[in-house]
């Protein structure tokens, strides 16, 4: 395995998720870890990340200049590499010029590291200090117009410098510059996979946990649901989940959650299901609110769980699924600098008596997760699903919720997304097996609570409008509506016009985020 540490850069989990992309495995440790651990490791390589501070400073992150001195290979990237220059006797200092996004680099691709890389290539920069000169037995491999060392290399010691991220995607070929790393320069041989993910989790999890009882609330989402595959796998019965359906889910949903997870599922496990719905509703009566439903669908959730949480008694873990991003919006990614804060993480349910959490996802990216979900066996449609809100339809009922509000947008939304769902795969076969460009990241239908008159055979109609809703987005902090094909539109309006009672106008939204958002409430 190759080791990364970490000196509190934006971007070291990618460092990571890049030579996993590799096919070789990586962990990362805080730049505070020992030495002497780290040689017991006896890792293939060593990558130091990024990080804020300036290296010549006191009281910056540092390490000791024996690990260059293993024998081990090193790579250090823009914080990493001025520390490896400067701890080996180079001179780093302000920059005159700070480098910031994409640069041109002329690389000398005689060197191991661009083998094959182009003699001219694009790469991500950010740096306020330079290397003004490179330690003894060092030479200059890359270089820009303002920055007189964009890589080094020792050669003969193995060992690397680059100034510039070529982790991050911008940098045009940065995974064949860490593939030349691992493999051509450490000698992994890429053989690791998604499986050995799996398996190592597994066996982490059983040492960890022993023979005491883990409690996970299960959303029936990507992540809880993958965490309790991989907590089943090692624990069986040891697992408890708690499923609360809130009678806020989409169309079969909860169905769908038990018949992969209750007894006649897939894992070996204690499956509870809370079927809530009639108390949510009552609990939602008259509540028109969007910030005051929110609460009140949080809160009942945390009483439930609360009080089968109180059924089971003390459990020796929670579980949770956090997943990297949540951790780096936390502030809370080893070394890395406060984002924003994230429901998933930090508020801990403090009502539950558990000794310890236990989040074995912590180090994954969502794609990551699900390939992890396929390799445990949880369905694709499951693994695959678009992002749902906690509050689910809660929030996608504009004004009053109940039990007939819910079952229409449920039966209107089930349509809207069969009829895209279809209308994509069909196109994606004609297509090369390419996905329409129209193919929204999320996509649902809504309840507006506007009711306006229509005709229906010979009746007049008095009923509710539906608006779908169908954003492209990468990272749903910003959102475009996507153009779905008008002929899918209309299939859709005519489907929900006749299935479903009590709709009698459909709207497309076309609103971007912003001004605004991509749920309604
Ligand atoms: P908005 O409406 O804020 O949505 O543009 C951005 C993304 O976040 C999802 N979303 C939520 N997810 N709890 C969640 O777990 C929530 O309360 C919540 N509100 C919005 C939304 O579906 C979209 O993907």
């Amino acid at each position: 395995k190759v080791i990364v540490i970490d000196f509190g850069g934006q971007y070291n989990q990618l460092v990571a998720r890049r030579v996993r992309e590799c096919n070789v495995y990586c962990e990362i440790y805080s730049y505070k870890t020992d030495l002497a651990k780290i040689k017991e490791m006896n890792p293939k390589g060593i990558i130091l990340t990024g990080g804020p501070d300036s290296c010549y400073l006191e009281n910056s992150a540092t390490c000791s200049k024996e690990l260059f001195e293993l024998g081990i290979p090193v790579l250090g990237l823009c914080y990493g590499a001025q520390l490896m220059q400067h701890v080996l006797g180079g001179k780093v200092e302000k920059a005159p010029v700070r480098e910031y996004g994409k640069t041109e680099v002329f690389v000398d691709n005689t060197s191991k590291l661009f083998a094959n890389v182009s003699e001219k290539t694009i790469c991500w920069m950010s740096h306020f200090d330079y290397i003004s000169n490179v330690a003894p037995e060092f030479k200059i491999i890359a270089h820009t117009a303002d920055c007189p060392v964009a890589a080094a290399e020792n050669a003969d010691k193995n060992l690397y410098a680059i100034q510039f991220h070529p982790e991050v995607l911008h940098t045009v070929e940065g995974t064949k510059m860490l593939e030349n790393f691992v493999k051509g320069i450490c000698g992994c041989n890429g053989t690791w996979k998604m499986d050995s993910f799996v398996e190592r989790t597994i066996e982490e999890i059983k040492e960890k946990v022993g023979d005491g009882k883990v409690l996970l609330a299960l959303s029936g989402g990507v992540d809880s649901s993958v965490a309790a595959g991989l907590l089943s796998r090692a624990i069986g019965k040891q697992l408890t989940c708690v499923f609360v359906d809130h009678g806020l889910l989409r169309k079969d949903e909860g169905n769908q959650v038990e018949s992969v997870f209750g007894e006649n599922g897939n894992f070996d496990l204690n499956f509870i299901r809370v079927n809530a719905a009639d108390r949510y509703y009552a609990k939602l009566k008259g509540v028109e609110e969007p910030e005051k439903k929110r609460k009140i669908i949080g809160e009942e959730f945390i009483r439930i769980f609360e009080e089968e949480a109180k059924k089971i008694g003390a459990v020796d873990f929670l579980a949770q699924g956090t997943i990297y991003p949540d951790v780096v919006e936390s502030g809370l990614g080893g070394e890395s600098a406060v984002i924003k804060s994230h429901h998933n993480v930090g508020g801990l349910p403090d009502f539950v008596d558990f000794k310890e959490i236990i989040e074995p996802l912590r180090d994954l990216f969502k794609d990551e997760v699900r390939k992890a979900g396929l390799e445990l066996g949880i369905p694709e449609d499951l693994v695959y699903r678009q992002p749902f809100p906690g509050p689910g339809l809660g929030i996608r009922i504009i004004g009053e919720v109940n039990a007939k509000k819910v079952q229409i947008v449920q039966d209107a939304d089930a349509i809207y997304r069969e009829e895209v769902d279809k209308a994509a795969k069909e196109w994606k076969a004609q297509h090369n097996n390419e996905n329409p460009s129209w193919k929204p990241d999320q996509y649902f239908a809504a309840l507006t609570n506007m009711r306006s008159v229509g005709v229906m055979g010979d009746e007049r109609t008095y009923d509710y409008a539906v608006a779908l809703r169908a954003v492209k987005t990468i990272d749903f902090m910003t959102a475009e509506a996507a153009e779905i094909p008008f002929e899918v539109l209309q299939t859709v309006m005519s489907r929900i016009i006749n299935e479903v009672k009590g709709i009698n106008r459909v709207f497309y939204d076309l609103t971007s985020k912003p001004p605004g958002t991509i749920e309604m409430e």
